[in-house]
């Protein structure tokens, strides 16, 4: 097989572009599909001030690599989860790659600085761990960026990601949700930070291919947690869907996002006025925010359970 752009071999086939690249061309591809992602949807700007989510996977890797060789202003973000095994090596995969790069990197730690791991905080509140994981991850991510004064808020999502929550939105019917599933996400709300996601042109298979042969040393265990959660399944209905009919990933996502999507920008708030939370101030529909009050409860069980 022959690289598309050059005499090379190729390393990597992307059925749905109907095109083959060898190592050095499917970089540059990789990178210009972003480039284009964050021009096209006016994510990000030289000027802003980017705060990168990063897991320690070769998603949100890529992100920051990619977002640090387009010169962009760029701190990593990273939460110790408290997960057995997973947390200290993801930390340490996140660490190691911002003092290689000689990159500003914030770590929050979730024990140490608000008491609960999130094995301990999902059997204090009777949730399941990706519950109050995911929860706990957008909360703290968009307190980071406010306080720290930053612009943007980036995240690793991939196409499979993003197709995935559209195929679980669109099963139960989430209509707000469905108004808010751009790749680029204004604050719509003074305590709310601009979030983006600008490898949604990548598949996860692009995203693996881009760490390896960028020689980036990501993560790559998967979180114990994660086994048998619906969102896999997901994944994996649509790879059969995409192996059948090369493209249909992307023409789910993006055709929704130009065809669909527009019918639910209305539904998006749902006639729901956002406030600030009495208790921390961020934003939220009811008096408390659904965080406060997960940890309010949490905190109830563990006094109870020690006394
Ligand atoms: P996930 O929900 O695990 O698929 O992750 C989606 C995105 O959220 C990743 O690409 C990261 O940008 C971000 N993210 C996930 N876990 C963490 C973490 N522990 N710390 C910081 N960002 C994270
Ligand atoms: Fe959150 Fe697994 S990463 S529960
Ligand atoms: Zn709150």
């Amino acid at each position: 097989m022959k690289c598309k752009t050059c005499p090379g071999k190729a390393v990597i086939d992307i059925r749905r572009h109907n095109a083959a690249f060898c190592k050095d061309c499917f970089i540059v591809h990789a990178e210009r599909q972003i480039e284009r992602t964050i021009e096209g949807d006016k994510m990000l700007s030289k000027d802003d001030r980017v705060l990168v989510a990063v897991s320690g996977g070769k998603d949100s890797l890529t992100l920051w690599e990619v977002l640090r060789r387009l010169g962009y202003h760029t701190t990593g973000f990273h939460i110790v989860l408290g997960i057995d095994h997973y947390s200290p090596q993801a930390r340490a995969t996140v660490e190691g790659y911002a003092k290689k790069n000689g990159l500003p990197l914030i770590v929050t730690d979730v024990k140490e600085e608000y008491d609960f791991s999130i094995p301990e905080l999902a059997e204090y509140t009777r949730r399941v761990p990706c519950s109050a994981c995911g929860l706990s991850k957008r909360y703290l991510m968009n307190r980071t960026a406010l306080q720290g004064g930053f612009s943007v808020l980036a995240t690793g999502h991939n196409l499979d990601d993003a197709a995935a929550t559209l195929l679980g939105n669109l099963l139960h019917w989430q209509t707000p949700q469905l108004g808010r599933m751009g790749p680029a996400l204004e604050a719509t709300h003074p305590k709310l930070v601009k979030t983006v996601k600008p490898l949604v042109r990548l598949t996860e298979r692009e995203t693996l291919a881009y760490a390896m042969l960028r020689g980036i040393d990501y993560h790559d265990d998967e979180c114990p947690n994660a086994v048998g959660a619906t969102s896999l399944f997901y994944k994996d209905l649509l790879n059969q869907l995409e192996y059948a009919s090369p493209g249909a990933k992307q023409s789910f996502y993006f055709g929704f996002l130009k065809k669909g999507r527009p019918a639910f920008l209305a539904a998006q708030t749902d006639g729901v006025e956002l406030k600030e939370c009495e208790a921390c101030g961020q934003t939220t529909t009811t008096e408390t925010c659904a965080y406060c009050r997960m940890m309010d409860l949490a905190r109830r069980t563990a006094a109870a359970r020690s006394r």
